[in-house]
């Protein structure tokens, strides 16, 4: 069975899709279909499907959540920020999991992690609702110790740690730069499953950022949409989920290999 060796999981790859429905509402009308999109996705070896419900409906509609439900066998990873509307939304359909994250309708993309130590945030009790129909809550947060041991106060069962500013370090930053935010995720991911909690990561991971991540024994899952809708322009979408697949494969098996070396 898959993820039974505790030492190094097998890293699951959940694919977001988002940005089909970005394209499709471009235009109006029903293509690129995300639901296809997810089936295809499934096909060439995602082990969930993402999908951002946000609140101005700018990719993912109300429609899409119902089909995804419906119609995928994959588990449904739901990204939402923390309202009573996507609380309903979470308890009527009941996906797999619920990603609560921030959420500013002037932002591009989700731009920092949640805040999870806010001082009388609603968390406990809207994690509490979401648990008590059997969905699993993650929080998705800074790489931060304080975030953590919040996370884990709050009673989510996962963090997601926020790999955007390892990445911008590739871009942007030098090699002492990168080492750093390796480092930062790294020593939160050993953080993070200490405290009980399953361990993801995700945003803004590419090809070339994959393999430092992957190789980190704790997280188990890696949820990468951008980079594979766009690159599947030039490489189609099967064989562009393939390799991100095959890079995080090899990754996690090259670690699991130096750490019994
Ligand atoms: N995880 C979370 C919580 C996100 O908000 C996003 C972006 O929707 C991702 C992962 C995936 O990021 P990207 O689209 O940059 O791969």
């Amino acid at each position: 069975m898959r993820g039974n060796n505790l030492k190094a999981p097998f890293l699951r790859l959940g694919v977001n899709i988002d940005h089909v429905a970005t394209i499709r509402n471009a235009r109006g009308g029903g293509h690129p279909d995300p639901v296809r999109a997810a089936h295809l996705a499934a096909e060439a070896g995602a082990d969930g499907i993402t999908a951002h419900l946000r609140e101005d409906r700018r990719h993912i509609s109300d429609d899409d959540i119902a089909r995804l439900m419906s119609e995928i066998t994959q588990p449904l990873n739901l990204e939402m920020a923390v309202t009573g509307e996507m609380l309903d939304i979470a308890l009527k359909h009941i996906p797999n999991a619920c990603c609560l994250v921030p959420e500013r309708r002037q932002e591009i993309t989700t731009e920092g992690g949640l805040d999870a130590t806010a001082k009388g945030n609603q968390l406990p009790g809207f994690i509490r609702h979401l648990k008590s129909k059997r969905i699993r809550v993650s929080l998705f947060i800074d790489p931060n110790r304080h975030q953590i041991e919040a996370a884990a106060s709050v009673g989510a069962d996962i963090v997601e740690l926020h790999t955007g500013p390892y990445c911008d370090a590739t871009l942007h930053g030098d090699r002492v730069d990168i080492d750093g935010e390796i480092e930062r995720l790294a020593e939160c991911a050993s953080v993070a499953a200490a405290a009980g909690l399953e361990v993801h990561a995700g945003h803004g991971l590419t090809f070339d950022t994959v393999d430092a991540v992957a190789a980190m024994p704790e997280i188990v899952e890696l949820n990468i949409g951008h980079f594979l809708i766009g690159e599947a322009i030039f490489g189609g979408l099967h064989s562009t989920i393939g390799r991100m697949r095959a890079l995080m494969d090899n990754a996690r098996a090259q670690a699991r290999g130096s750490a019994s070396a």
